[in-house]
């Protein structure tokens, strides 16, 4: 089967059409940041990072060609225990330590310390046994801070503004995930978080994705009313 050059299209993101695994592979159209995604997967690859997909280079059509990493990618946001937030958390940062050095040293002053991701949410991770092993869908990365992608991956690993958790439990789990990162305080994060949560809600109101919209304006209503808790303040 593996062998075989059919395309499979692979919908599970919904954000990228065009997006289809051949074999051992996926392919993906070229985009305006593709030369900088195809850097930062060398040189993770290069680094001995099992944890991203391997970039190969372009195919017969054009198209960007990565190493197809097995296991299964969840289609929505969903629970995630304390065990698999430690070990997304260690993930982000084995990443972001590894692409530090991509990182032109006099944007330090500006505040970028690493490349971001920029869509750590659980949908674009790939699980084995129920634990995340790998992270994909690196299209919207660009140099920034720890605490921009860290901010976004908690709000979704968390699932932070869902009703269904409370706010104590929810700053049990911000400080496993973000001790599991080694991050040294809450505050950063959560500011970038809620500047994230701002900015999905105008991105969803731009495209005419009011769910998105609605969601992100309910969850920024959230984390403002538990901020003092979620600090642990
Ligand atoms: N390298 C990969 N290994 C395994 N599955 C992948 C890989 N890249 C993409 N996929 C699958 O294709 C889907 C869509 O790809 P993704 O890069 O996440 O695009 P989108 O921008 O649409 O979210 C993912 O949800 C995942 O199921
Ligand atoms: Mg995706």
């Amino acid at each position: 089967m593996t062998d075989d050059l059919t395309e499979i299209p692979l919908h599970g993101g919904r954000v990228t059409p065009g997006v289809v695994r051949v074999g051992n592979t996926v392919r993906r159209p070229v985009t305006a940041n593709s030369d900088f995604v195809r850097r930062l997967l060398t040189h993770l690859t290069g680094k001995g990072f099992e944890g991203s997909p391997e970039f190969l280079g372009a195919d017969e059509r054009g198209r960007d060609v990565f190493a197809y990493i097995d296991g299964d990618v969840p289609a929505e946001l969903g629970y995630y225990d304390e065990a698999s937030l430690r070990a997304a958390a260690s993930l982000i940062r084995q990443f972001h330590d590894m692409s530090a050095e991509l990182v032109d040293s006099h944007a330090a002053a500006s505040g970028v310390e690493i490349v971001c991701h920029n869509d750590l949410s659980p949908c674009n991770f790939v699980f084995r046994a129920g634990t995340p092993v790998a992270i994909i869908d690196f299209d919207a990365a660009a140099p920034g801070s720890r605490a921009r992608d860290l901010g976004y991956a908690a709000w979704l690993w968390l699932d932070l503004g869902s009703p269904d958790i409370s706010a104590l439990d929810q700053r049990q789990r911000l400080v496993t995930f973000l001790e599991a990162y080694g991050a040294p305080s809450p505050d950063p994060v959560l500011e970038a978080m809620l500047e994230r949560q701002v900015m999905l809600a105008e991105q969803g109101r731009n495209i005419g994705n009011d769910s998105m919209a609605e969601w992100a304006v309910r969850c920024n209503d959230w984390t403002r009313q538990n901020l003092q808790v979620l600090r642990g303040a």
